[in-house]
C-alpha cells in the first residue's frame, strides 16, 4: 500500500476553509470540487493509455487516449458524492459505480447497504472516492470488494486522514492488493466517537446538511 499526501499550498488554503466550521454547504461542495481537481491530478499519474494517431491542421502526429476498459469512479455513499462531478470532469470518460457503506457509531463497525458496479473489474483502476479516512473500515471494505471483482489497480483519494486510519489500512490490507491512497492531509487523531480532529465534521453533514 502507498500513502501519497499531496504537499500544496492551494491544497492547505482550501482545507483550512473546509475546516472552517463557518464554512457554509455551499461554499463547501465548491472547495471539495475544487480540491478533487488538485488531487486527481496525482491520482490519475498511473492510469494507463494508449497510443494513437491524430492529425492535426499541419501534420500527422502520435498521441494517447485512455485505454479500454475505463477507470471506474467509486463513491461511497453518501459524502464520496461530493467529490464524484469534481472527478467526472477531469476524466469524464470514467464509469461510475456506487457502493452505500454506513459506519455503527457505537461500535465504529462498518457495513455496506447498496452495491452497483459490475461483476468483472478485470483490468479496470478503481478509483475510490471518500473524503474522510478515519478508523480505515470503509476502505477497507471497498477495496477487499472490488478486488474480489478483479480490480487491477485501485486508488482512494480521500481529503484528510488520521494516522490511526492509515494504520488500520497498512496492517489489515491484503498485501496482494495494489492501492494507494492520495490524500490533502493526514491530521492529529482520532476522537473517541470516531472523529478525526482536528478534522472538518461530518463530511456528509457539511455537504448536504443532515437530512440523509
Ligand atoms: N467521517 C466524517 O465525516 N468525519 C470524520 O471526522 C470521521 C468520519
Amino acid at each position: 500500500m502507498r500513502v501519497i499526501e499531496i504537499k500544496h499550498p492551494l491544497c492547505h488554503a482550501k482545507v483550512t476553509e473546509l475546516r472552517d466550521k463557518n464554512t457554509s454547504s455551499v461554499r463547501f461542495r465548491q472547495l471539495a470540487e475544487e480540491l478533487i481537481y488538485l488531487l486527481a491530478y496525482e491520482a490519475t499519474r498511473e492510469i494507463e493509455v494508449v497510443e494513437i494517431t491524430v492529425t492535426t491542421p499541419v501534420t500527422t502526429t502520435q498521441g494517447v487516449e485512455i485505454k479500454q476498459p475505463v477507470p471506474m469512479v467509486l463513491p461511497i455513499l453518501r459524502a464520496g458524492l461530493g467529490l464524484l462531478d469534481g472527478m467526472l470532469k477531469i476524466m469524464p470518460q470514467a464509469e461510475v459505480g456506487f457502493l452505500g457503506a454506513v459506519r455503527n457509531e457505537e461500535t465504529l463497525e462498518v457495513t455496506t447497504y447498496a452495491q452497483r458496479m459490475p461483476n468483472d473489474l478485470s483490468n479496470r483502476h478503481v478509483f475510490i472516492l471518500d473524503p474522510m479516512l478515519a478508523t480505515g473500515g470503509t476502505l477497507i471494505k471497498a477495496a477487499e470488494t472490488v478486488h474480489k471483482l478483479k480490480a487491477s489497480k485501485i486508488t482512494a483519494i480521500c481529503l484528510l486522514a488520521a494516522p490511526e486510519g492509515i494504520e488500520h489500512l497498512k496492517k489489515n490490507l491484503a498485501a496482494d492488493i495494489d492501492f494507494t491512497v492520495v490524500i490533502a492531509g493526514v491530521d492529529e487523531k482520532l476522537n473517541e466517537k470516531g472523529y478525526i480532529v482536528p478534522g472538518l465534521g461530518d463530511a456528509g453533514d457539511r455537504l448536504f446538511g443532515s437530512a440523509g
